[in-house]
């Protein structure tokens, strides 16, 4: 066991949490879209304990965080589409799958041997300001236990990781509260990972529609995997009437609804409480002892993807 500390997001502590990850430590740190775990991409020690502390399976690589597209350069080989792209949504809720350059130091374990590396620039200002403080690229997968619900706020990861970093980062609730949309770009542009960048808005940027990617079967991201942020609850989905002991989640109006991810239908709001609505509707299923959570029907259109991607894995066979 490791006493966690809490640090807050102000200049001395976040200079504190740059310490912790210069010496190989492990921080918790807010994001735009869910909470990061945060260590040293150059630094096996620091990368494989990422993987240990969330007691996650070592093919899945993670995410490089990058302060801005000057970096991300440094790491990868960017073509024009990746360059287009990175101008139009960098900093943002989007991590771009490029060639891996030769020399680019990070350490095998974040790629998992794969020839490509995922990037991202990260808008929220205390990740921001970390890595500015940090000076390096940071290896962070979301801040949760593997396959369990990400964290959209610091008393999440508290609960999931509490004992096995050295560190969490205060930076409030999550603005956009469902993870980066995936895009490889390798060949032609396939979304890997729907996410807080509607596939729309890359379509306008891209001038051509993703192709979809990964499959269960052979997951290309571990979002990809069918049972992932498994609350306890059982998960049933598109419920317009719920049964006696659901704890009914509605969208839009649902009267009678115990919670709902937006009363006026807002697919913004809905996707900023995704994941803190998940773990209230656990508790009360659980308190109930119903053990079961009914969600009302969410559009299929815009951040309603990246949504109804996460809930249809929440409710799927748990392997
Ligand atoms: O919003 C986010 O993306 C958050 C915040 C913390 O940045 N991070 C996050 O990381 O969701 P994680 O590790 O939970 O998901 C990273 C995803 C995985 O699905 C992984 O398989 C995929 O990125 N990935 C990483 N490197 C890849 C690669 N070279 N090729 C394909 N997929 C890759
Ligand atoms: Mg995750």
């Amino acid at each position: 066991m490791i006493a966690t500390q809490d640090l807050t997001d102000s200049p001395e502590d976040i200079a504190r949490a740059a310490e912790i990850l210069r010496a190989g430590g492990l921080v918790a740190f807010p994001t735009e879209t869910v909470y990061g775990l945060g260590g040293d991409a150059r630094s096996d020690h620091a990368v494989a304990r990422i993987f240990e502390a969330k007691g996650r399976p070592r093919f899945n690589p993670l995410i490089v965080h990058v302060p801005d597209v000057d970096s991300a350069r440094r790491f990868a080989r960017l073509d024009a589409r990746a360059e287009a792209v990175a101008a139009a949504f960098w900093p943002g809720p989007l991590t771009l799958v490029l060639p891996l350059r030769a020399d680019a130091g990070v350490s095998p374990l974040v790629t998992a041997g794969l020839e490509t590396v995922a990037i991202r620039v990260p808008a929220h200002p205390v990740a921001r300001a970390l890595l500015q403080a940090f000076g390096g690229p940071l290896a962070a997968p979301s801040a949760n236990p593997s396959g369990k619900v990400s964290p959209t706020r610091a008393d999440h990861v508290r609960a999931g990781l509490a004992g096995r970093i050295e560190a969490i980062l205060d930076g409030g609730a999550c603005a956009v509260g469902v993870e980066s949309t995936i895009l490889g770009l390798e060949g032609a542009p396939s979304l890997l990972r729907p996410g807080g960048v509607p596939a729309e808005a890359l379509e306008a940027v891209l001038d051509c529609a993703p192709v979809a990617g990964g499959s269960a079967a052979r997951p290309n991201a571990p979002g990809q995997l069918a049972s992932h942020y498994a609350p306890g609850a059982m998960v049933r989905l598109e419920v317009t009437v719920p049964e006696p002991g659901e704890i009914w989640v509605g969208f839009g109006p649902c009267p009678g609804a115990a919670l709902s991810l937006s009363e006026t239908g807002d697919l913004v709001e809905a996707a900023a409480r995704l994941f803190h609505v998940l773990r209230e509707a656990d508790a009360l299923a659980g308190a109930g002892a119903s053990g079961r959570i009914a969600f009302a029907p969410v559009p299929e259109t815009g951040l309603g993807r990246a949504i109804n991607d996460r809930l249809r894995r929440a409710a799927a066979p748990r392997g």
